[in-house]
């Protein structure tokens, strides 16, 4: 009896596995084998060490098409300067995208450990490095299965996500044309290694940035009659600005408006000829954007008005364009939602709450559809330090680096699996 009912257990099991369910789990195991896992490790620690700024991944770019080349994957370069896009599978539809940032932030590392950054005042402090390790992670995935796939992925390598919106000069470049989808992920310190975490809808801000010059006539302090002061008229400014978002803005849709920095004159006794003074405002939505971007005109212009002074407001919208908020679509959401609930169990994928910061991702998310979920990278230790991105003491668990890479594959196959042509 016992022997007879052993091998029909054996099937019952295999029958409750759907073949789905069973080729995540091998793209994990694969990326979690020692080997892998080692390789993945030591990519990140390599770009860990050589953190390079906005539109100056050279270095980065060329390790990336090196490991590219190591594992017979082809790609376009340069893309956007240095960004890498790689393709893999049969050149036919569906065609979806995989996307990870390449650039570090001018931040001195204050971590002190056998990799730290060998550049000073730059850090991989917001896990980029991390990023393009997964990525390169899913590339080798994807690459020992390029037989089985259904359509084709491409890997996005993309540079200047801080701040110079490099997803919008990929995007200018036409190479991702042709695709329908778009995932993209980013680590968090918060949540601990095999949870990831994303919602539906608007889920992090568009956000912009503004200089505003107030300008007066300069003169001696002592005479303030025969001066027009700019101090006063920025100081009146910088308040009512903060009423944008108290009086102005439904308190039931987020809106922030920062004002970062104020500049003006440089001596005890003499008022200066102007002020300078800028910072950051984020919306949930375009629309509100575009309302904070009239009023802070209106505003400083207004009270510079009252004070006698002359204004201007740029929002440098060509030079560091706005970005739009990461809206991520439903069924995107949904189906990567669904891989990940296979891959690390469903208790290990949350909803996440809304994000003020922003991403560029939202250029890609505006022009297909697209899913950005977070991934975690911590562990007790480091989550009982609290260690933000964009710290001098931002560190990850690189066990996260495999999970990663297997999350990207899966997404990318299940769904050329879900589209491809019937
Ligand atoms: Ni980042």
């Amino acid at each position: 009896m016992a022997a007879s009912s052993a091998p029909l257990l054996l099937l019952l099991c295999l029958a409750v596995v759907s073949p789905a369910a069973a080729r995540t789990e091998d793209l994990l195991a694969a990326a979690r084998a020692p080997e892998a896992a080692a390789w993945l490790r030591g990519v990140r620690r390599r770009i860990h060490q050589r953190p390079e700024l906005a539109f100056q991944e050279h270095r980065t770019s060329e390790l990336v098409r090196r490991e590219l080349d190591a594992i017979g994957v082809p790609y376009a370069w340069p893309v956007a300067r240095t960004g890498v896009v790689a393709t893999i599978g049969s050149g036919a539809g569906p065609v979806v995208a995989l996307r990870a940032d390449m650039d570090a932030l001018p931040v001195q590392e204050l971590v002190d450990w056998e990799y730290k950054s060998l550049e000073d005042g730059k850090m991989h402090a917001c896990g980029h490095d991390a990023h393009t390790a997964m990525l390169l992670g899913a590339a080798k995935l994807l690459q020992s299965r390029k037989e089985d796939l259904k359509g084709t992925v491409k890997l996005v390598f993309q540079p200047a996500e801080e701040g110079s919106g490099g997803a919008y000069y990929v995007l200018e470049e036409g190479v991702l044309d042709d695709a329908s989808a778009i995932f993209g992920l980013h680590v968090d310190p918060a949540l601990p290694v095999g949870v990831v975490s994303s919602r539906p809808g608007p889920f992090a801000a568009t956000s912009g940035r503004f200089l505003a010059t107030v300008t007066g006539k300069g003169g001696h302090a002592a005479g303030p009659h025969d001066a027009i002061d700019p101090i006063v008229a920025a100081s009146s400014a910088v308040l009512s600005i903060q009423q944008i978002v108290s009086r102005e803005i439904d308190p039931l849709q987020g809106a922030v408006v920062s004002i970062t920095f104020v500049k003006g004159g440089d001596a005890y006794n003499v008022i200066p000829e102007s002020v300078a003074f800028g910072g950051t405002l984020r919306s949930m939505t375009d629309e509100g954007l575009s309302y904070l971007m009239k009023r802070i005109r209106e505003i400083v212009q207004g009270q510079a008005a009252v004070h006698r002074c002359s204004a201007s407001v740029d929002f440098m919208e060509e030079t560091m364009r706005p970005y739009p908020a990461v809206v991520n679509a439903e069924g995107m959401y949904a189906h990567a939602k669904e891989v990940a609930g296979r891959l690390l169990g469903e208790e290990n994928v949350r909803v996440a709450p809304q994000l003020m910061g922003a991403e560029d991702f939202g250029f890609y998310a505006q022009r297909m559809a697209g899913a950005f979920f977070t991934i975690g990278v911590g562990n007790e230790s480091t989550m009982e330090q609290l260690r933000t991105t964009h710290s001098p003491y931002f560190v990850i668990d690189e066990d996260a680096l495999p999970v990663g890479a297997a999350f990207h594959a899966a997404v990318a196959i299940e769904y050329m699996e879900k589209h491809a042509s019937a």
